[in-house]
């Protein structure tokens, strides 16, 4: 059977056309669009031949890599993971013991479970790799940051494979790196082949955004999206975690917040000790947790647990029993903010927060009578892009006073806000010219930016949009070396409206695994037919590890899902 919905894009795609003034148009409506779904041509982007590609199935492709055909044998009885010696991170180092038993698991995790395969005659065999952290202090009790080193250097050879990094950081990526170039051979026995890799990421902000806001994620879900982004070498978790419909936090400054703003009191909250773990989880994989705290919009949930925080909206002369955004004008919103982003900034350790500032409706502003007067004595005019901005100032101010840096939407800095020097600024809106222009406007004015407009994961559409996701590039825009230099990176978003945990995990990856590539591979890895045999294998080694990746087209895993 063919799917409904297939139908519809097909359809309004070119059979319309071809149906135009037929009358018995159901009828061929129905098999027109059965037959579409053979076509391969439906979207000239479809790739659906992997042709394969020398680099296996290396997914983000690091930036050097040889391979040779020499392969040794991985057993899982005498295979280890250990550390070199000279390492400056030993067996206390708890980033690294961890990620030796991870990697450990998805290399030989299936194979146990299978049980007994039949032995081909012993080849030469690899059976160890010693990971060496060559600088003086590994960042091991430490959180990644912005400027954390995830460089390493993987030979595999004999006697012994070793990976070397500055830091822990790169210990991880390579750790990742060297699982993906383990394969099966027709046996089911582990083999890898002798192998030189010197790799770094492009950009230092990789990204992904999860909305947990519009529908609530159960931690079991924010945690293996976590594990599908270590495999994927993404570095950072942007939490938006409270907006218009829900406010999961449970701040303990203020708990009436999430009492009254979260869909569910106790089910639908993340409490202080479910953040501390998803955080641990995070770090121990890399991964740095920014939250987001958007205001002075995207605030209906918070003013149901705080009285008079949001501007009551007037229909004439009288309030009409709706509210509109943080209202600016008051002492107390001020003093709210002051107390809540101290406790964000105690109980998230990364060194920014992410302040929003996006989609401000100026309405509600406008009908309040206590509003207009502010804006008489402040002399702002009709200009309510003024009144945001005396909003947003003092909001910067407030955060600066915690020690955090700042990550905000576009609008704060497209109305002209004061700005610190070191703020980032994320590009969301407009067409490509238009966020191309966007970022030329923002290096220009010396701000380092990192872009999502091409990457919200949340619109979907029939066929294989993996490929649009690929080629787009931030720093494809008219600028200097110097106002390129500016670009940290960028984020794929997964706004969710229409995201739960039901279709989460398939609507993301291997979709965000195309960004992931995009940010941490060399500008010239852009050959979408290499890519796609390389991430059909790629994902086909997510959905064996227990990843509910989507497919990209016709074809089948060895380790289809749950092990069938
Ligand atoms: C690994 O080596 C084998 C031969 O032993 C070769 O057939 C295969 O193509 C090599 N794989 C890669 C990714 O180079
Ligand atoms: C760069 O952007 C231009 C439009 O400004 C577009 O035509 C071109 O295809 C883009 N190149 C890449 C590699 O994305």
């Amino acid at each position: 059977m063919c799917d409904s919905h297939s139908g519809v894009i097909l359809i309004s795609h070119w059979n319309v056309i071809m149906l135009a003034g037929l009358n018995f148009a159901t009828l061929l409506l129905s098999v027109a669009v059965c037959q579409g779904s053979q076509y391969k041509d439906i979207n000239s982007e479809t790739v659906s031949v992997d042709q394969g590609s020398t680099y296996g199935s290396l997914w983000p492709l690091p930036q050097q890599v040889s391979l040779s055909e020499v392969s040794f044998k991985l057993s899982s009885s005498s295979f280890r993971v250990v550390d070199a010696e000279g390492s400056s991170a030993g067996p206390s180092c708890n980033i690294l013991q961890n990620a030796y038993r991870r990697y450990y698991e998805y290399l030989f995790g299936n194979a146990r479970k299978t049980g007994h395969f039949k032995r081909k005659a012993a080849r030469s065999e690899l059976s160890e790799l010693q990971v060496s952290i060559t600088s003086g202090d590994s960042d091991c009790d430490g959180y990644p940051g912005a400027t954390s080193d995830e460089s390493y250097e993987l030979t595999v050879d004999q006697p012994y494979a070793i990976l070397k990094a500055p830091k822990v950081w790169g210990a991880l990526r390579g750790l990742e790196t060297f699982s993906q170039l383990v394969y099966e051979d027709e046996y089911g026995a582990k083999s890898i082949n002798s192998s030189k890799i010197v790799d770094f990421p492009r950009f230092q902000h990789r990204g992904i955004l999860l909305d947990t806001s519009r529908h609530f994620l159960p931690i079991k879900v924010i945690l293996a999206n976590l594990e599908a982004m270590a495999m994927n070498k993404f570095n950072v978790f942007h939490w938006h975690i409270v907006d218009d419909p829900s406010f999961p936090y449970l701040s303990r400054t203020f708990p009436q917040l999430s009492q009254m703003g979260a869909y569910h009191p106790y089910t639908h909250v993340y409490t202080p000790a479910d953040v501390k773990m998803i955080i641990e989880f995070a770090r121990l994989r890399g991964i740095r947790v920014v939250p987001e705290f958007d205001t002075p919009g995207h605030t209906q949930s918070w003013g149901k647990g705080q009285k008079d925080l949001l501007t009551p909206c007037y229909s004439g002369p009288t309030p009409s029993g709706t509210f509109g955004p943080v209202n600016p004008i008051l002492d107390t919103t001020y003093d709210f903010m002051n107390l809540l982003f101290k406790e964000v900034s105690e109980v998230f350790p990364d060194a920014y927060v992410h302040l929003g500032g996006d989609e401000v409706d100026f309405e509600c502003w406008k009908s309040n009578p206590d509003i207009t007067k502010f804006m008489e004595q402040h002399s702002f005019g009709d200009d309510y892009s003024k009144l945001e901005s005396f909003y947003i100032q003092k909001l910067l101010d407030i955060v600066t006073s915690t020690q955090k840096g700042y990550m905000i939407w576009q609008e704060v800095f497209d109305n002209g806000v004061k700005l610190k020097p070191d703020t980032l600024i994320h590009v969301w809106k407009g067409n490509q010219q238009q966020y191309q222009n966007e970022m030329a406007k923002i290096t220009l004015s010396g701000y380092k930016t990192f872009l999502s407009t091409p990457w919200y994961l949340n619109r979907i559409s029939y066929g294989q949009d993996w490929t649009s996701l690929y080629r787009a590039d931030p720093h494809n825009f008219t600028g200097t070396d110097d106002q390129k230099k500016l670009v940290i990176g960028g984020e794929a978003c997964m706004w969710g409206e229409y995201v739960d945990s039901t279709n989460l995990m398939p609507r993301m990856w291997p979709r965000a695994s195309a960004v992931g590539e995009r940010l941490w591979s060399a500008k010239d890895v852009t050959d979408v037919n290499d890519a796609y045999s390389r991430l059909s294998k790629h994902r086909c080694r997510m959905v064996e590890r227990g990843i509910q990746a989507q497919s990209l087209f016709s074809s089948f895993c060895r380790h289809e899902y749950k092990g069938i």
